[in-house]
């Protein structure tokens, strides 16, 4: 643990943590982390620390910075209360998810089901597979919901299902032990999209199985762009033979001269390919140890919280709550609504007023993080008021 963390334990509110860690909110009345969240001044700071060593000492900088691959990889296993040796860093959501496209052994006829309204990260590796013989299905949402009983159906005959855990346009949360439940019971690989719910809301992966799960960190993790997770559940590892191989694949004994008989490693970083982004994998290092110093499930009472009042103030003002409202179903994301004015109307009132947020599906798109306010809410709703 980085003496960072001991400083955020030692803070007991969420204010002083806003203080000390987002100068964004000096700016801004910034609702859009399902967007791209703004990285903790820990973590910028140890960017810049990172970039000026290695702007300096070069390979030399190497010793210095190369244990954040391992710490993280540990923070990480600890959010999703896994094994270390079920992660492996990845660029993006979708390479998480392409890695588990390529890497399946498919056959002509396989049905992959996912959810019309995914986003398409989340839909374009499965369509790939048409190549190869395999069917896309949908199961459409009724009222922004994903029906449990449509989604049976579904299931029925396939092999994979493919399933944002947050959807990104309304906020509505699977209910994940149904689904994991649900695919075990019909032998149906349960591939999970995270990123919309990975930082914001607990995530055990051991209560809840699935058998992959991929996510980016730029948005509820805190983390810059371009560092991402996949999770490869242990027993369907051998199952998926990685397509694409690469020298950082192997647990190399000696770095100085390479015997070609070495096998891929045993542990998910065989998907892993080459050099990693360190700055990625050091700043998610410094941002996941924030979110899991203040804690997941602290973090998701707070964002359930923020979001319930706004929702409660924007009905009694005339707007329509597209975000399904049910407890179970709920994360970070409220997105509404209003019968005359057009959302990008509302958007740009919004924005003259420095409160950063989003256009969705014709809804506007609200989504707060742990340092967020009752009083940013009041800035939401006193612009929406007139
Ligand atoms: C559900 C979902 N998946 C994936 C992504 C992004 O994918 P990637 O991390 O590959 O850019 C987003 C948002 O941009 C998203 O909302």
């Amino acid at each position: 643990m980085s003496s960072g963390d001991a400083v955020v334990e030692s803070i007991s509110s969420l204010d002083m943590v806003r203080q000390a860690e987002f100068p964004v909110a000096e700016r801004y009345t910034y609702l859009n982390h399902a967007a791209l969240g703004p990285l903790p001044r820990r973590t910028a700071d140890t960017i810049s620390e990172l970039a000026q060593d290695f702007r300096d000492k070069g390979v030399l900088a190497e010793a210095k910075w190369f244990g954040s691959i391992a710490r993280t990889r540990a923070l990480v296993s600890k959010l999703l209360n896994v094994s270390t040796a079920e992660i492996a860093f990845t660029k993006n959501t979708s390479q998480g998810l392409s890695i588990v496209a390529a890497s399946l052994p498919w056959k002509p006829g396989d049905i992959v089901v996912t959810v019309k309204g995914e986003f398409p990260a989340n839909v374009y590796p499965w369509l790939a597979l048409q190549q190869q013989g395999v069917t896309v299905r949908y199961v459409r949402p009724r009222n922004g919901r994903i029906v449990l009983q449509d989604l049976e159906a579904a299931l029925h005959g396939a092999r994979f299902l493919a399933i944002s855990w947050v959807q990104y346009s309304n906020g509505y949360r699977i209910d994940l032990d149904a689904v994991s439940k649900l695919c075990a019971s019909r032998k149906v690989l349960l591939c999970l999209d995270a990123i919309q719910g990975a930082g914001a809301l607990p995530l055990d992966l051991q209560a809840t199985p699935v058998d992959f799960c991929a996510f980016g960190a730029h948005k509820w993790m805190l983390a810059p762009q371009g560092v991402g997770v996949l999770y490869v559940n242990q027993r369907v590892r051998d199952l998926l033979q990685p397509a694409n191989v690469g020298w950082l694949g192997v647990d190399w004994r000696d770095y100085t001269a390479f015997d070609y008989d070495t096998p891929l490693s045993d542990t998910a970083a065989r998907y892993e390919e080459g050099t990693r982004s360190l700055v990625g994998i050091a700043g998610l290092e410094q941002s996941l140890g924030l979110l899991l110093a203040v804690g997941q499930a602290r973090i998701a009472q707070h964002l359930q919280q923020l979001t319930d009042q706004l929702a409660h103030q924007l009905m009694t003002m005339g707007y329509r709550i597209m975000t399904p409202l049910e407890h179970e179903h709920r994360s970070g994301i409220l997105t509404f609504c209003h019968p005359q004015r057009s959302a990008q109307e509302l958007f740009d009132a919004l924005r003259a007023a420095r409160i950063v947020g989003a256009v969705r599906e014709g809804g506007v798109r609200l989504s707060p993080h742990l340092y967020n306010t009752r009083d940013d809410v009041d800035a939401v709703l006193n612009v929406l008021q007139v």
